[in-house]
């Protein structure tokens, strides 16, 4: 017998073929599994945190024309085909609006334990060396530069300018990846985040050394 999550997974694969490869099935696999393990540490809904992963980039308003509710209309037409209760649904779609590092100014205060730990885990696949190749990997596909010496990083910009940026892939690490480490929400969260943003900085040491042949 199939079990929800089982058809779950089948939807979010039909789903995203084809998408940009940092976005893409490997990525909900790596956030569901890491949920998995930061949730084994915390006192919460199974099910909710296993639906929130799965679901979470099902139509991410980046490659949708900026629509931030087809994800959440998507999710629900989904899990109400499955017969998933509506409570369960609603934390569901709690996690799927509110996940967002460029909606983090707007989300409420008090957030569930299934948002904290879905939102770390899709954090911690953002840092360390999935995260770089994720990084250069969309970089490419909207063809920004890799880096440029006179383009510096903004460090506050609204959510309209972190949308429209078309700055350099290093200077989104300044921008955002670096900052993740400190905006973890779990205890297990951040201690996978604090090896994985060392290895970044090494990681940057590494490609200005390289650039900068004398
Ligand atoms: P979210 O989808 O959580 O709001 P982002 O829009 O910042 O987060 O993007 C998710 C991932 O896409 C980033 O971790 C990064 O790998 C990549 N990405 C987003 N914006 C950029 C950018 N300007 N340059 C390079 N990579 C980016
Ligand atoms: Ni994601």
């Amino acid at each position: 017998m199939k079990t929800t999550i089982d058809h779950t997974i089948e939807f979010v694969k039909v789903k995203l073929e084809g998408a940009e490869a940092g976005h893409d099935w490997f990525h909900i696999e790596r956030v569901w599994k890491l949920s998995k393990k930061i949730a084994e540490h915390e006192n919460c809904n199974q099910l909710v945190v296993e639906l929130s992963a799965l679901l979470h980039d099902i139509a991410d308003p980046k490659f949708h024309n900026g629509d931030e509710t087809k994800a959440l209309t998507i999710s629900r037409e989904f899990l109400e085909s499955e017969g998933v209760e509506e409570s369960i649904i609603e934390q569901v779609l709690f996690v799927i609006r509110n996940i967002s590092f460029k909606n983090r100014s707007e989300a409420p205060q008090d957030l569930s334990i299934e948002l904290k730990i879905v939102q770390d885990a899709d954090r911690l696949d953002a840092i360390g060396a999935i995260g770089i190749a994720r990084t250069f990997n969309f970089g490419g596909f909207k063809n920004n530069l890799m880096y440029h010496p006179d383009i510096k990083p903004k460090l506050t910009m609204t959510k309209e300018e972190y949308k429209k940026s078309n700055g350099t892939t290093v200077n989104h690490f300044y921008e955002k990846l670096l900052l993740l480490k400190d905006l973890m929400n779990t205890e297990k969260g951040k201690e996978i985040a604090q090896e994985r943003h060392d290895y970044m900085l090494g990681f940057l040491d590494q490609f200005y050394k390289e650039w900068n042949v004398d």
